[in-house]
């Protein structure tokens, strides 16, 4: 009579690659959670596959940043060879890749950015001509799915452009549609080594409070032509996942971030529950709640635990 089960299909593999170390190295804030070299990436994404993880998501930790982003859009930039390299191991395995600048930006936003005096701002247009490009040459290296999370305007239906002129008609988008400015992303910077050097992701990440904003934000992306439209954080936004996922019965995706992630392994570390346990309850609870898919840095231990 159980009405919500949890199986490996439901579940992406967020894998970071650091073009800047040759062997894996363990993220502190993220206890069980590495950044991996180029050399390594065929043999872990192997790993997720084995377990009968279905897809990936990709982040890329570039040696140089700059203030255009260069290496977010080079052709041998660190993703793209990830990609290649994953592709080439594991051809069934999805691989899906984060679109986004603040990685490869040295001020770490997610755009492009001007300073007016002592004020600075992101410049929207300018970022998405840069994101259409990253989105590009992932499509180019052989991704089956870009994801921008950048909250940039305008971006879906650029990239969609973009990929359809160059014959990439067959690639997907996963759009961050409803991406909220949250606490809980701080582990993520330290593992992604992308934290604003200045002021903070408020002008372009959105309000936690706003959950019509959320829903006007996500139609722009569905019309914009996004295949599968995604919310983060995920337990504190289960509201606008549930009307999100009812309003526009498109694949629904939730992102359980890196804070939630720590939360709970400081939790079961404290003795206040057990890990397992905790993790099935909040996995069952944003299934429930409508997720089609779950981004989780649980994702292999997942596998593991929902075999049947
Ligand atoms: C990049 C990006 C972030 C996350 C995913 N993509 C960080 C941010 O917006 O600051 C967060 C993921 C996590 O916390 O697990 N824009």
């Amino acid at each position: 009579m159980r009405e919500t089960k949890l199986s490996a299909h439901d579940f992406i593999l967020p894998l970071f690659i650091s073009e800047k170390i040759s062997a894996h190295q363990a993220i502190a804030s993220m206890p069980g959670v590495f950044q991996f070299a180029l050399a390594e990436i065929a043999d872990e994404s192997q790993r997720a596959s084995d377990l009968g993880l279905q897809a990936v998501l990709l982040f890329g930790i570039p040696k140089d940043k700059d203030e255009q982003a260069s290496s977010a859009y080079a052709e041998n930039g660190i993703v793209q060879q990830a990609v290649r390299a994953i592709k080439a191991r594991c051809p069934e395995l999805i691989v899906i890749t984060d679109v986004c600048l603040c990685e490869y930006m040295s001020h770490g936003h997610c755009g492009v950015t001007r300073m007016d005096g002592e004020h600075f701002h992101v410049l929207n247009d300018e970022s998405v001509q840069l994101l259409a490009k990253t989105a590009l040459s992932h499509a180019a290296a052989g991704a089956d799915i870009v994801a921008p999370s950048d909250m940039m305007d305008g971006r879906i239906g650029a990239i969609r452009e973009t990929l359809d002129a160059n014959g990439f008609e067959q690639t997907g988008i996963m759009s961050y549609a409803a991406k909220f400015a949250s606490a809980f992303y701080g582990p993520f910077r330290d593992a992604a080594e992308s934290p604003p050097k200045f002021g903070d992701r408020r002008s372009y990440q959105m309000d936690s409070a706003n959950a019509q904003e959320a829903l006007r934000e996500v139609a722009l992306d569905v019309e914009e032509g996004a295949d599968i439209v995604m919310i983060k954080p995920a337990l504190p936004y289960l509201d606008i996942l549930w009307r999100v996922r009812e309003r526009f019965e498109k694949p629904t995706a939730v992102y359980h971030v890196s804070g939630e992630f720590a939360m709970v392994k400081a939790g079961a570390e404290k003795g206040c529950f057990e890990e397992r346990d905790a993790v099935l309850e909040i996995m069952t609870s944003l299934k429930r709640a409508g997720a089609d898919l779950i981004v989780t840095y649980w994702a292999k231990e997942l596998a593991e635990w929902t075999r049947r």
